[in-house]
């Protein structure tokens, strides 16, 4: 046992200064985040990613993807010397008292259910460093019934039973570091007393500031985070069912999202109608929480998700069709894509709904430009087919469509005089709801936003 272990099980719960050792697992989005946020909070940090040019950029405090704030932070907490970089376990990961699993769970070659193979590979890894006192912590997202698995998985290769418990992380991507420092839950499943001890001492910073914590048991943990992403991805698929029969209807759909937004039991957030939800969580959480609730001989109780994910996915393709409405064949036609990523503030391309815009369009023929502020690299490795250009006034010259398809504050700000200049065609398709219609209307462009009907939205002189 090592002499922080001793220390821990002794008097630490005296010490209300006490601070742990943990490894996070796995530095993507949320390791990575996890990682920075735990090192600022002054735990001793190590980070394991068994990706060497990710660990060499970490080491010098460069991040390997766009995420506001995260990149200032990592270089505080590597200059104060809380969190350090490995490609593997060496023997400091023996005396850590938490060791936080952290890697992806992507969609399976089934196109359903989740693909657990890189947590196994991170514990065999940590199978040698492991004694009675360390807490395995599940952060990845994970199908219910995932840590029982790996408690029989470990307790067949091990001499004891070890710790294991869960904590959901709700991060958003482009907030990330404030939704970890500043949750609005914490929510640990746990089994023994000793995990729930040492998860409570590692969020003590947070819970004095009055952040709700609540303590489960593994299986609600574990569902808690595949529910709320379902319950999120409903709200919007719930929004954008009724910005279907808005567009039928003659009505607007930002207005009636305001309209019930009022009521409290509803609330305003994630009614934002338009191409729907992407990103490397919503889409494959529902998908493999379907496959799971079959699994469990439940799958007719989330049946519905299916239809949120076919409301998710025509929502895309509606923008293609209102183009073929406006311009017919779009053979050659030049198609300005504005936004790639697959919401603001990242760079993430993972399932974007503006990506699948894209291809769309290439494929009925047009001639597709992309613009993103900070996803083009990303867009020119994924999709070299694809033309991209490094300015929104490059992407649009001679567009004869214009499409917003990320809701990036650039957009949003762009003089609409200015890029009627450029364009061939004054035609573009608000595919986020983010443009300021009459302002656009008055530079003699004619806008389409997805849900709404425009024509009876008085434009101002
Ligand atoms: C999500 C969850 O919000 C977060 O709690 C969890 O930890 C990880 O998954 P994230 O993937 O970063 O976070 O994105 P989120 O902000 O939820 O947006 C998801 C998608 O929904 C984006 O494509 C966004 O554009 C879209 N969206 C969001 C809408 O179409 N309308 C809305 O009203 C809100």
């Amino acid at each position: 046992m090592t002499p922080c272990r001793v220390l821990s099980q002794c008097s630490l719960f005296k010490l209300n200064l006490v601070k742990l050792k943990l490894t996070i697992i796995g530095l993507g989005y949320l390791g990575a985040t996890t990682a920075v946020a735990f090192a600022k909070l002054g735990h001793e940090v190590i980070g394991i990613d068994p990706d060497t040019s990710k660990i060499e950029l970490l080491k010098q405090g460069k991040l390997p993807f766009y995420e506001p704030g995260l990149d200032s932070a990592l270089v505080e907490v590597v200059e104060a010397g809380n969190i350090s970089f490995s490609t593997e376990h060496t023997s400091t990961s023996s005396s850590a008292d938490i060791h936080m699993i952290c890697v992806g769970t992507p969609q399976g070659p089934d196109g359903s259910s989740a693909d657990t193979k890189y947590l196994y590979s991170a514990l065999d890894s940590l199978i040698p460093f492991l004694d009675e006192d360390a807490v395995i912590v599940g952060k990845s997202t994970v199908p219910v019934g995932t840590a029982a698995q790996i408690r029989n998985y470990l307790e067949a290769k091990l001499s004891f039973t070890p710790h294991i418990a869960w904590n959901p992380e709700f991060l958003r991507e482009g907030t990330a570091l404030k939704d970890t420092l500043e949750p609005d839950r914490i929510v640990i499943g746990v089994d023994d007393s000793w995990s729930e001890k040492l998860l409570r001492l590692l969020y003590k910073d947070i819970t004095d500031t009055g952040v709700p914590f609540i303590s489960c048991d593994i299986p609600t943990s574990e569902l808690v985070k595949v529910a709320a992403n379902s319950f999120l991805a409903t709200k919007i698929s719930f929004i954008n069912a009724i910005a279907e029969v808005a567009e039928v209807a003659g009505a607007d759909t930002v207005k009636l999202a305001e309209a019930i937004g009022y009521d409290e039991r509803i609330g305003n957030k994630f009614l934002r109608n338009g191409i729907g939800f992407g990103g490397g969580c919503l889409p494959k959480d529902i998908r493999a929480f379907m496959a799971r609730a079959n699994e469990l001989g439940v799958g007719h109780s989330v049946a519905f998700l299916n239809e949120v994910e076919a409301i998710n996915l025509r929502r895309r393709a509606r923008v293609l069709e209102i183009a073929q409405e406006e311009l017919g064949d779009l053979s050659n036609r030049r198609v300005a894509i504005l936004g790639a990523a697959f919401k603001p503030e990242t760079d993430d391309i993972r399932d974007s709904p503006a990506i699948a815009v894209a291809e769309q369009f290439w494929m009925a023929g047009a001639h597709v430009v992309v613009h993103d502020p900070k996803a083009l690299n990303n867009v020119r490795r994924a999709f070299p087919q694809i033309e991209t250009q490094p300015t929104l006034e490059l992407a649009v010259s001679n567009a004869d469509l214009v499409v917003v398809a990320t809701e990036w504050n650039e957009y949003r700000e762009a003089k609409p005089a200015e890029l009627a200049k450029l364009v061939a065609n004054r035609l573009v398709i608000d595919g986020r709801n983010t443009l300021d219609a009459s302002l656009w209307q008055q530079a003699s462009w004619q806008i389409i936003a997805l849900g709404r009907n425009l024509e009876r939205i008085p434009v101002l002189v």
